[in-house]
C-alpha cells in the first residue's frame, strides 16, 4: 500500500511532534506514513508514491513557514489530486479554545486563526480538502533571552502562562486524533503501490 506522506515545516520543533504523532495515528489505523521535514531534501519529494497527504506548518509573525508555502506551490496539481489535510501549529487557537475567553476574545482568536488560514490560501492558491488549527506550545527554554522576555510578555498581554522555566504546551491531542481519523477513513483502502 502507498504510505501517507505527513510533511511538516517547523522553527522550535513543535509541529515536528505533532507530525510524528500524525504518523503514529495513521500507523496505529494500518496505514503506512512517511514523515518528512521540509527543511531537509524537500525537492527530492514525488508525491506520486503517496496515497495521501497531511501538511503541518507553524505560525510565526502571522505567517506560515515559507518552505511550506514554497512547497505547496510547487505541488500544488499533485495536491489537488489527492486526499489532503492541512494542519496550522499556532498559538492563536489556544485562545479559541481557552474556555476561560470572554466571548469577544473568542471570536476575535476565531477570526484571527481564520484570517491566517485564508491567507495561506491565498498565497499558495490551494485549498486543502481538511483543515484544522492546531494549539500550539510556548517552548520558552528553547527561545533565547530576548524572544523568551519578548514571548512573555506576548503571552502576559493574552492571559497564558509566564513561567520562563518551563515550556507549555496547549495541543488537544485528542481532538487531533478525530481528526486524522476522519481523514484516514476517506483513503481508499485499495491503493496499492
Ligand atoms: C517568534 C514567534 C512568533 C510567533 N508568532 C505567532 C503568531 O503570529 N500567531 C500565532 O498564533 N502564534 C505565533 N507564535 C506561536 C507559535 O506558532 C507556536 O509557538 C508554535 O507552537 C510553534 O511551532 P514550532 O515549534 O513547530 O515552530 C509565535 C511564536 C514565536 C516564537
Amino acid at each position: 500500500m502507498k504510505p501517507i506522506g505527513v510533511f511538516y515545516a517547523t522553527r522550535q520543533g513543535h509541529t515536528q511532534r505533532v507530525a510524528e504523532h500524525v504518523a503514529a495515528t495513521l500507523r496505529a489505523r494500518g496505514l503506512e506514513a512517511d514523515v518528512r521535514n521540509l527543511r531537509d531534501r524537500a525537492d527530492g519529494i514525488v508525491l506520486d508514491k503517496y496515497a495521501g497527504a497531511i501538511l503541518a506548518a507553524s505560525i510565526h509573525i502571522g505567517k506560515h513557514e515559507p518552505e511550506m508555502i514554497k512547497f505547496v506551490k510547487q505541488h500544488r496539481p499533485e495536491l489537488e489530486a489527492m486526499p489532503t489535510a492541512f494542519l496550522s501549529v499556532n498559538l492563536t487557537e489556544a485562545g479559541v479554545e481557552d474556555a476561560n475567553a470572554t466571548p469577544e476574545q473568542h471570536t476575535q482568536s476565531v477570526a484571527l486563526v481564520q484570517g491566517m488560514l485564508d491567507t495561506f490560501s491565498a498565497k499558495t492558491g490551494w485549498h486543502p480538502q481538511r483543515a484544522k488549527a492546531v494549539a500550539g506550545a510556548l517552548l520558552y527554554t528553547k527561545y533565547n533571552f530576548l524572544l523568551r522576555f519578548v514571548m512573555q510578555q506576548i503571552a502576559k498581554k493574552g492571559g497564558k502562562d509566564t513561567d520562563t522555566s518551563r515550556d507549555y504546551e496547549y495541543t488537544d491531542w485528542a481532538a487531533l486524533d478525530r481528526f486524522v481519523e476522519e481523514f484516514a477513513a476517506e483513503i481508499p483502502c485499495e491503493i496499492f503501490g
